[in-house]
């Protein structure tokens, strides 16, 4: 098991447990009602691995309040795409994070580079949308990654450092935080980065966590950009992978069960 990161849950009383793999399912802006209702119960169907792994559903915000009822005593756990810094106010068309703990939340992913580039999201309001998931007692799944003028111009590394360093607080850690790095150029695409750029990033990746919050080394790492049935089993293999923020693979029951399970192969 050498160096694959762990989760380490704190909460006293609860066994500390390890080596879980994390696979969460970004469906963006994808499925209405009736399309949603049937990919959830094909997943119950064949889901068949325990608590080796955990894995997050995140569909768009229309059907959070209807997957909430849904997965009730199963093993999916609920997150968000989104949410805005403020607890609530003259926001017209944002969602806070008390709204999506209220609503039965216990992800968000934060900084997408979609919401980067499309919405203009900054930096600065990532880390401030982290803290208040934080107040609300939601773990962020903090977006990172490079354009792939970035990579070519060998700027992938400071793109990264720079990112964590303004995103993420001191307060980040192993209960309320998660890294997902995904290099744009890979985000559906069907590119997949090189296993040994995955690893170097992945390795930056916990060297600058550990430099910045005393559980650095415990704060999962995932990667993301065309992770698929075929290749998911060599990705989890990576060191410090610790999981997987899947887009596309994960609107089709059978593709994101056999993620699943090339994660359960790994265990
Ligand atoms: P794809 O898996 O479709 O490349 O998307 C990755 C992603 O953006 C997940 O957040």
């Amino acid at each position: 098991m050498s160096d694959k990161n762990f989760i380490i849950l704190n909460d006293p009383g609860k066994p500390k447990m390890t080596h879980q793999l994390i696979i969460a399912g970004n469906w963006k802006m994808n499925l209405l009602r009736d399309g949603s209702r049937k990919l959830i119960s094909d997943l119950q169907k064949g889901y068949t691995f325990g608590s080796a792994m955990k894995v997050i559903l995140i569909p768009p915000a229309t059907l959070l309040g209807s997957i909430a009822d849904q997965i009730r005593n199963s093993p999916f756990f609920l997150g968000a795409q989104n949410c805005h810094e403020e607890r609530f106010g003259a926001f017209t068309g944002e969602v806070s994070a008390e709204m999506l703990a209220d609503l039965g939340c216990t992800y968000v992913v934060l900084g997408h580079s979609e919401r980067r580039t499309l919405f203009g999201e900054t930096n600065n309001q990532i880390r401030a949308r982290a803290s208040s998931a934080l107040d609300f007692g939601l773990t962020a799944i903090i977006c990172v990654g490079e354009s792939i003028e970035q990579r070519q111009a060998g700027l992938a590394m400071d793109t990264v450092s720079k990112q964590l360093e303004e995103c993420v607080g001191s307060e980040a850690n192993s209960n309320n935080c998660i890294i997902a790095y995904e290099p744009i150029w890979a985000i559906g695409t069907g590119k997949t980065a090189e296993l040994q750029d995955i690893e170097e990033m992945h390795r930056h990746i916990r060297n600058v966590l550990i430099a910045k919050s005393a559980t650095g080394n415990d704060i999962p790492i995932l990667y993301g950009g065309s992770v698929k049935a075929e290749n998911a089993s060599n990705i989890f293999a990576v060191p410090q992978v610790g999981g997987a923020l899947v887009g596309g693979a994960s609107l089709n029951s059978q593709d994101f069960l056999e993620i699943i399970k090339a994660g359960q192969r790994n265990d």
